[in-house]
């Protein structure tokens, strides 16, 4: 991490003393009226602290409330977490999702046991080498547990501090971060650092929402540039999401004579690693295959089909083609399947494949080692992909002799 006073002289904050004083009272003043009366809110033992940051992390204030209060019952302090048996742990988490951030919360608690003999550090540093804590957490609890002045930079104060300055560059990238932490460092309040981090939280919360343009009333509306030139939808500026690419794949469903499919499991490399897959091959790849006149059968040809593609022998892809009496076939009537994650979008074309019985292809053709033969009935007992599902039902109407 850049050191805070080369990142203060690299970013000076554009306002006066004063000006800065002003923010401070206006938006401290604020919190005191109007912030929100939070359980944590009520001392500052850095550990319940700890554990409402981390509930907080992915989950809405209000839901995290009865969690919070339970959680400081069962386990009132660092000694107890780190004894607790999982159960009991997972008991207390059951509902809040993200599992690991209390299986995390148990090792940082041994090592403060351990490394910390006990005691809660306070150093921002210290902070940083306990598991599950990054620098927002570490922020936080060494703001409002121990009244130092370091930032708790979210999402929330990101949003605020690019809309009070019109930051415009993208708020992903490093660079500006450290922009928007420099401006926090300047803007902090050095005599009430864990109030002034709440209270943003609150107005981001609040009136600053990432979806109000407007807000009415607005405490800092003095102080916000965005507010001012009726801006404020634009900030914080992202850069585009990447359009989704659309690719477009020819997915055999392959059976042999026992009614097995042919799969193979995706590697680590791959997409969806781990999960099952019909072959599927990239029509693009196909066509180049074509147009390199590697594939040998003017039929598959026509199909744009390339079993080669996958690895399988040319001996294999004239036996298929010989045992299959697809000549007058439309594949289109098969179906087609259309995916989309998030960046990318997959239009699949089925291509259904029985192996008659007489002509087992077991003996003859050497499959590619990492595909193998998986009975129709083990199929919802492997992990298969939502898509692949999606291509078992597409080929309903196809009725095998
Ligand atoms: N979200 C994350 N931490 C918070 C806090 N301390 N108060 C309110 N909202 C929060």
């Amino acid at each position: 991490m850049v050191k805070r006073q080369q990142l203060i002289e690299r970013y000076p904050i554009p306002w006066t003393e004063e000006q800065v004083a002003a923010f401070r009272d206006t938006l401290l003043a604020w919190y005191d009226q109007t912030g929100r009366d939070l359980p944590w809110r009520q001392d500052q033992d850095p550990y319940k602290i700890w554990v409402s940051e981390i509930m907080l992390q992915q989950t809405q204030v209000a839901t995290v409330i009865p969690y919070y209060y339970r959680f400081i019952e069962e386990l009132p302090d660092v000694a107890a977490l780190a004894q607790a048996d999982e159960d009991t742990l997972l008991g207390l988490w059951q509902g809040l999702g993200y599992y690991s951030r209390v299986k995390n919360m148990k090792v940082a608690a041994q090592q403060i046991e351990t490394d910390f003999a006990g005691e809660f550090p306070q150093a921002y540093q210290d902070l940083l080498t306990l598991k599950g804590i990054g620098p927002y957490t570490a922020g936080a609890i060494a703001s409002i547990a121990f009244n130092q002045a370091e930032p708790a930079m979210d999402g929330n104060l990101i949003r605020i501090v690019s809309r009070l300055f019109e930051i415009e560059e993208d708020v992903t990238l490093t660079a500006t971060q450290h922009k928007i932490r420099a401006y926090l460092y300047q803007l902090i309040d050095p005599e009430r650092p864990g109030d002034f981090n709440q209270a943003l939280m609150d107005m981001g919360a609040m009136v600053m929402t990432p979806h109000q343009d407007r807000p009415d009333p607005h405490p800092l509306k003095d102080f916000d540039q965005s507010y001012q030139h009726q801006t404020s939808h634009l900030y914080p500026v992202k850069k585009a999401k990447l359009k989704a690419s659309k690719h477009t794949y020819l997915a055999y469903v392959i059976q042999n004579a026992a009614g097995q499919f042919l799969m193979r499991r995706h590697t680590d490399q791959e997409l969806l690693s781990g999960l099952w897959h019909f072959p599927l091959v990239e029509q693009d790849m196909v066509m180049e295959t074509v147009s390199r006149g590697e594939l040998i059968d003017p039929l598959w040809r026509d199909f744009g089909q390339d079993l080669q593609a996958l690895g399988i022998k040319n001996e294999a892809l004239k036996l298929l083609h010989n045992r299959n009496q697809y000549q007058q076939t439309d594949f289109n009537h098969y179906g087609q399947v259309k995916h989309v994650f998030s960046h990318r979008i997959w239009q699949c074309q089925l291509v259904p494949l029985i192996l008659s019985p007489a002509e087992e292809m077991t003996d003859s053709v050497n499959w590619p080692e990492d595909f193998i033969w998986i009975d129709a009935s083990k199929l919802d007992q492997i992990p298969i992909s939502t898509l692949q599902k999606k291509l078992l039902q597409a080929r309903l109407p196809f009725d095998p002799k």
